[in-house]
């Protein structure tokens, strides 16, 4: 009898303690769990608060002299930013003039010009000294003229040199690179709208075996996507692993919108194209060869919308590392095929009697066109609290460029 009671006091001892051992082990658990919790809840609270202002430090743009690039550097300047703006030859009057002139404009802003190349390391660490956001928007794009090589080094492999710029100078709180909705779209079923969450390495099957580094160097839409996915990866990391910036990427789409010089019109980009069927540039043949955008979904935005979507990045307290934006339509709105962007611009410009576009029978179109890209910039509007222009203003503005550069 007494061993019985000896023994069920053991067994109740021993449940006792495994209970409590259970016990603590669950709190322990969440103990382990809220120390989780609570750095990365702080870092969410100290990275809320790195977006810069204009008294933060200047703002270097890379690529200054582009279409985009130098919308970033008009934006930048509207809102009293002093401005490092990196071109590749500062006595190049073709490229620089229409940034210099922004000087005397009565901007609240500022503009200096520094020489710097991707391709030579350390070339961007006087630019970018003293500076509090860092804008890459420069690189080596191919339009028709790199190799897809050298648009994968331009676009990927350089901006190494790009980063450790930016972590040299110390003083960077906001990397904005411009990405592309190349390093979003993948093949998809007509009609799919893209967001931030896709990348373009998705759905490798439906590139039937191209999806592959060994074809960077043959075909250049591959080359082109993959540096800019790899390089929104690598920047990410880069930054994570400094701590002291962060990167953040404006995926834009069809970009539109007035040229501030005529060098802006670089053969095979879009506004090209724009300013090809306002001569009448029928079914989007040149030389007798037939150019991309001929037949296709226009998914359009504006060039100062995208600009400002990159100043904004640099500033919102909402974007953090590894946020990415895409700056496409607003709307359907801005989502055309190309007969029905040739009916826009015959609505927009009733003077000029030829617009191009493709080729109609009976009113409709004689091929039928891939129901895609779809896509809309709802998360810079919500995040970053961009406002755009609407599609009219955006191609008036356009062809109002065309003109007034004397390109028609
Ligand atoms: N336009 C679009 O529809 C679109 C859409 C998606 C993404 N993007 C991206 O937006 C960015 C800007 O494009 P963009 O349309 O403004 O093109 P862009 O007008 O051709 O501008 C490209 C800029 O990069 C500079 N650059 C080229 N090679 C360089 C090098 N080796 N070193 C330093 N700078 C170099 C050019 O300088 P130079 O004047 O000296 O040549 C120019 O300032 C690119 O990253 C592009 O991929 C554009």
């Amino acid at each position: 009898m007494l061993e019985f009671i000896l023994l069920s006091l053991l067994a109740l001892f021993l449940i006792v303690w495994i209970w409590i051992d259970f016990i603590q082990f669950l709190a322990e658990g969440k103990e382990e769990e809220k120390e989780e919790e609570t750095p990365s809840s702080q870092s969410d609270i100290e990275v809320s608060t790195t977006g810069i202002t204009k008294t933060d430090g200047p703002v270097a743009v890379t690529g200054a002299s582009g279409y985009i690039g130098s919308r970033v550097v008009e934006d930048l300047m509207q809102q009293g930013y002093e401005v490092h703006a990196c071109v590749r030859d500062k006595s190049n009057g073709k490229k620089v003039d229409h940034l210099l002139n922004l000087n005397g404009q009565g901007l609240e802003g500022s503009v200096q010009l520094f020489e710097a190349d991707l391709l030579d390391p350390g070339s961007y660490d006087q630019a970018f000294s003293s500076c509090a956001g860092v804008i890459h928007a420069g690189a080596a794009l191919g339009f028709n003229r790199e190799t897809p090589q050298e648009v994968y080094d331009g676009c990927f492999t350089q901006n190494e040199h790009v980063v450790e710029s930016v972590k040299k100078a110390g003083t960077v709180k906001r990397f904005v690179f411009t990405s592309s909705f190349a390093a979003v779209g993948h093949p998809r079923e007509e009609g799919y709208v893209f967001t931030e969450k896709d990348w373009c390495g998705d759905n490798v099957e439906g590139y039937r075996g191209a999806w592959t580094e060994e074809n960077i160097s043959k075909n250049r839409d591959i080359a082109y996507a993959m540096a800019k996915a790899n390089t929104e990866k690598m920047i990410y990391k880069a930054a994570e692993e400094d701590g002291s910036f962060e990167a953040v990427s404006i995926n834009p789409l069809h970009v539109v919108g007035p040229l501030m010089t005529e060098n802006h019109n670089q053969f095979f980009s879009w506004q090209f194209f724009i300013g090809q069927l306002l001569k009448g540039e029928d079914f989007g043949y040149i030389n007798g060869k037939q150019l991309r955008g001929s037949t296709m979904l226009w998914n359009m935005v504006d060039v100062r919308d995208v600009a400002r979507a990159h100043r904004l990045g640099t500033e919102s307290p909402n974007a953090r590392n590894g946020s990415r934006y895409i700056l496409s339509a607003t709307d359907r709105s801005g989502e055309m095929f190309t007969w029905e962007l040739q009916a826009k611009l015959k609505e927009l410009f009733p003077e000029i009697e030829n617009i191009g576009g493709e080729e109609m029978e009976e009113g409709q179109p004689k091929e039928k066109t891939y129901d895609s890209p779809r896509s809309y910039c709802s998360l810079a509007i919500e995040e970053l609290g961009l406002s755009t222009y609407s599609i009219e203003d955006t191609l008036k503005g356009t062809g109002d460029s065309y003109r007034a550069l004397d390109l028609l």
